[in-house]
């Protein structure tokens, strides 16, 4: 398994992926290790591609090594191709990967949407982590919904042979009284560590939240 790169995956869209990729990235950087970022394919991509933008603005990549496949309609990737009738080789992205690999100290894959989100027919991003060998990270809500979302991912995760180094739950706010349990719950059900991440106002989580993350990744 590669140790310098780890897929940042989910239990839904809009759950945290770039944010927490965001601030893993910016810890590392503040390390002083040179990070890359790939979101191999981002799509409701209207100009410009968002989390690519956000990442490579972070890193000073260029979109074109961030975001090597992009669609335009709000879509899963094998959805994209469908209803655009574009299609995209999977050994190519996975060639552009391996010398993204090499380029950086460490390497931060973001999936799109959750951890069972088609890419193409039969291949989805639990498919992807087993094929370019990497480390997951599970991003998930921290209020009421999350167990049973969270407890899914593990679970069909784990059917694959693929364990998270962790659960991150994020966008703790303290007033959902479910917060105070979920960490608990679903760290009793899935005997993961649960790294548990407040709702800021701005892009970047205190030191101490940060440094969990970097931690996980081994740094
Ligand atoms: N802990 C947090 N504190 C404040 N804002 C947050 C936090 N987590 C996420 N957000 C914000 O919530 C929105 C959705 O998060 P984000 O874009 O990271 O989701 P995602 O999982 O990457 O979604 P996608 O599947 O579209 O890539 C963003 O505007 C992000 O900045
Ligand atoms: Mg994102």
């Amino acid at each position: 398994m590669h140790q310098k790169a780890i897929l940042i995956t989910a239990t839904d869209t809009g759950v945290g992926k770039t944010f927490v990729s965001y601030n893993l990235a910016y810890t590392l950087r503040e390390k002083g290790l040179r990070v890359g970022y790939l979101k191999p394919i981002e799509t409701d991509v209207k100009d410009v591609p968002q989390d690519g933008y956000l990442l490579s603005s972070l890193t000073g990549q260029s979109l074109e090594e961030a975001v090597p496949v992009r669609y335009t309609l709000p879509l899963s990737p094998y959805a994209g191709i469908l209803e655009e009738k574009r299609d995209f080789s999977l050994e190519d992205l996975k060639e552009h990967f391996l010398k993204l690999l090499e380029k950086y100290d460490f390497l931060i894959v973001e999936g799109a949407g959750g951890v069972a989100v088609p890419i193409k027919k039969d291949y989805n991003y639990a498919h992807l982590a087993k094929d370019w060998n990497l480390k997951t990270l599970l991003v998930a809500r921290a209020g009421l919904g999350t167990i049973n979302h969270t407890f899914l991912s593990w679970y069909y995760m784990k059917s694959m042979n693929i364990e998270p180094v962790a659960i991150v739950m994020n966008g703790f706010e303290g007033i959902d009284v479910s917060e105070k349990t979920n960490p608990l719950i679903v760290e009793e059900l899935t005997n993961l560590r649960v790294i548990k991440l407040r709702k800021v106002e701005d892009l970047l989580l205190p030191y101490e939240e940060r440094k969990l993350l970097a931690e996980l990744v081994g740094f």
